[in-house]
């Protein structure tokens, strides 16, 4: 197998799961690039890894013409920033959630890699675990009947010193908000893919209750409503004092599936409760809230490089959980209920 020549940009926390990713798909990849604005935090990535080059300066390793795919783990303000500037040197990227703040900057790197025909995918791992493919799989076969409704519900734990030890978290400019935006993005991301139909209408609320040293959201509540009648009920906070299992829940007219993190459960109407299978899938370095599945979606994106396949969880695909938490914060700031599309904007405040 061709090795696929790639950089990494933003050697911070996450990182260490794609060092993790790296070294799994060793004979698939060839890590050229780390790059950091802090210095020491690339050389740290770079070792281990012989003729792995270290910048400050993302626009190097485009500029070096070696690289096949970039990593972008970066801030959220900079994904779009570099995206667009690797798709149009022909590099495809693979960028960490929310792909960006804004659905126009989302919209521009969407567009950009139809124009460049490059691969852009967004990471959703969690999408990956084995029981959320086995309910999406129950959802598509009509197994569940018609979805009526569906529910997530996150409670976890962001202490004042999370945000205390990083100069972009807790920010609009640099996260683009809170508790949504980056931690419930993902459940957001796997029950909308889950319900599997358009949406029509956003309503919600987001508050700050426990963290005075940032002015992002820590709570939020939503009804979103699908095309298809589905109502979505979603809470999320991060004040809790504990990173609680995530909770998600589909409801059809035949059954009800739902997660417990990764842990998969499935109801037929008539039939007694079972559970799927876990959601471990292969490796785990990190808080256990970051899964397992890195690797699978890394090794997915790879494939649809290698053999010029359709991305799983492209730009399109990337997009819906972002515009699902700017309808909140826009429906929240300006208590009126978001019908989709909608004209977005770059949120600075809870008003
Ligand atoms: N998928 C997941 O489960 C998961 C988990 C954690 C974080 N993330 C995502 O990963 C990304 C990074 O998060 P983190 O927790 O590692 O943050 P972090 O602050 O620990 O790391 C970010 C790094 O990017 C560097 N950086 C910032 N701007 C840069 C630039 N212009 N060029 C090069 N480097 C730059 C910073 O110096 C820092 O080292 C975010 O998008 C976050 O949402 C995803």
């Amino acid at each position: 197998m061709t090795k696929l020549s790639v950089a990494i940009v933003g050697c911070g926390r996450i990182s260490a799961m794609y060092k993790g990713v790296f070294q799994e798909l060793k004979d698939e990849v060839e890590v050229k690039w780390a790059v950091d604005i802090k210095k020491d935090r690339a050389e740290a990535f770079a070792e281990g890894f012989a003729n792995c080059k270290v910048s400050t300066d993302y626009r190097d390793c485009l500029e070096a013409g070696d690289i096949d795919v970039i990593h972008i783990a970066t801030s959220h303000d900079m994904h779009p920033v570099i995206a667009i500037d690797a798709m149009k040197r022909g590099i495809h990227v693979l960028t960490e959630k929310p792909m960006a703040i804004t659905l126009d900057e989302a919209d521009d790197m969407i567009k950009t890699a139809e124009e460049t025909n490059v691969k852009l995918g967004v990471i959703f791992q969690t999408r990956y675990v084995k029981g959320c493919m086995d309910i999406k799989k129950l959802v598509d076969e009509g197994k569940l009947g018609k979805i009526i409704a569906a529910r997530s519900y996150l409670s976890w734990s962001r202490p004042d010193s999370y945000y205390a030890q990083s100069d972009w978290k807790g920010t609009w400019d640099k996260e683009g908000g809170g508790v949504l935006i980056d931690q419930a993005i993902h459940s957001i991301d796997r029950t909308v893919w889950l319900i599997g139909d358009e949406i029509e209408w956003i309503e919600g609320t987001m508050g700050n209750r426990g963290h005075a040293a940032v002015n992002v959201e820590d709570v939020a509540e939503a009804a979103i409503k699908f095309k298809n009648g589905c109502l979505y009920h979603l809470f999320a906070c991060n004040y809790y004092s504990y990173d609680a299992p995530i909770q998600i829940e589909i409801v059809g007219e035949k059954g009800k599936a739902g997660l417990t993190q990764d842990l998969a459960w499935v109801h037929l109407d008539g039939e007694e409760r079972y559970e799927i299978k876990d959601g471990y899938d292969g490796l785990s370095v990190g808080p256990s809230y970051w899964g397992s599945s890195h690797v699978t979606q890394v090794r997915d994106f790879y494939k649809s490089v290698r053999e010029d396949l359709p991305v799983t969880i492209d730009g399109v695909e990337g997009r819906y959980a972002l515009e699902v938490i700017k309808g909140i914060y826009i429906s929240s700031n300006t208590r009126q209920r978001v019908h989709v599309p909608f004209k977005d904007q770059r949120i600075t405040e809870i008003k």
